[in-house]
Order: C-alpha cells, then sequence, then structure tokens
C-alpha cells in the first residue's frame, strides 16, 4: 500500500476564510485507490512554509506520493511550484506537460496553472491547481503516475514490457 499526503496551499484556507474542498476530494480519491493518506493538511503560500511541509512529509514521514493543490497560478503569492522545485531532485516533467495538454482540451485557461512535478529520493510531489472543477478533472489523468509510476519509484515493477 502506499502512503501519501494532501497538501492545500492557500492563504485563506489557513485562515479559515475558505472551505477547502479540493484537499478532502483528493484524499478520498486517494484512499479509494487503495492508498494511505497519513496526512491531509491546509498550509498558506508562504513559500518557506511549503517547502518545510514538503521536506517534513518527504525526508521524515518518508511518503510515497505528496499531492499538493493550489497556488500554481499567477498571482504573487502563487509560490508552490517554487517550493516544490526547491526540494526536488529530479524534475518529471511529463506529469504536467499532460496535464495542461488534457486540460487544454477543457478549458483554455489550463496553461495558466505553472504547476511541477518531481522527486525527491522515494517521493513524488506533483502539484495540482487549487479549484475543485481542476482537481476532479486531473486526477482522473493520473492512473499510470498512481499505479505503475509509483510502482517503479518503489522498485515494485522493474518491467515496463507489459505497459501500453
Ligand atoms: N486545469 C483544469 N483541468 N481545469 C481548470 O478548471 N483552471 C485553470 C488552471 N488549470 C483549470 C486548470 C486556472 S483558471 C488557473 S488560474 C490555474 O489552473 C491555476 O490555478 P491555481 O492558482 O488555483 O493553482
Amino acid at each position: 500500500m502506499f502512503r501519501a499526503t494532501v497538501i492545500t496551499c492557500s492563504d485563506k484556507g489557513a485562515k479559515g476564510l475558505r472551505q477547502d474542498t479540493s484537499g478532502p476530494y483528493i484524499k478520498s480519491f486517494l484512499e479509494q485507490l487503495g492508498f494511505d493518506v497519513v496526512d491531509q493538511i491546509i498550509i498558506s503560500d508562504d513559500l518557506e512554509i511549503i517547502e518545510k511541509s514538503l521536506l517534513h512529509y518527504a525526508d521524515s514521514v518518508h511518503v510515497d506520493l505528496i499531492i499538493t493543490t493550489g497556488g500554481t497560478g499567477f498571482s504573487p503569492r502563487d509560490n508552490t511550484p517554487e517550493a516544490t522545485l526547491k526540494v526536488i531532485k529530479r524534475i518529471v516533467p511529463g506529469i504536467p506537460e499532460m496535464l495542461r495538454a488534457e486540460s487544454y482540451l477543457v478549458t483554455k485557461k489550463a496553461y495558466l496553472s505553472r504547476g511541477v512535478a518531481g522527486i525527491r529520493n522515494r517521493t513524488l510531489i506533483i502539484n495540482l491547481p487549487g479549484s475543485l472543477k481542476a482537481v476532479k478533472e486531473q486526477l482522473e489523468w493520473l492512473d499510470n503516475v498512481f499505479d505503475h509510476g509509483l510502482k517503479i519509484l518503489k522498485h515494485l515493477d522493474t518491467d515496463c514490457g507489459e505497459s501500453s
């Protein structure tokens, strides 16, 4: 069973000024796939706080997957991609490339998300946009990541020959 953490990055959410629906949705989506979601938290958009949280869950809790939601846009307080880029050791460009390509078929605003994805040791980190609509759409396209990608990361799958 893979272990995961869901992090909502939102100044308003952290202050209790906005109800976070995206974080709980991601949590229950992952649980339905069989993930053990060890934490689902809301933090502010502070770059240092996001960076610290990512490091905590990657280096101390050793989760296999961290999904962030929010803070990927153009606002001056949107810091999630920068915090993620500070902690990852290997970038995974294909994930955001695919997410933006698929999203563009749904909304022309898809490229306004600057989300990134990458690997820190044995932890995969993926940035999703903040809206529940975007989260619902993008989670559906990550099925190969949740299964085959994580298995390769954890050395549970070594053979890609069977994949389509
Ligand atoms: N991607 C999908 N699939 N669906 C969406 O509705 N919204 C876009 C984009 N990506 C959207 C999407 C919009 S409007 C914005 S501003 C950016 O994600 C950034 O969102 P964020 O600042 O909440 O992270």
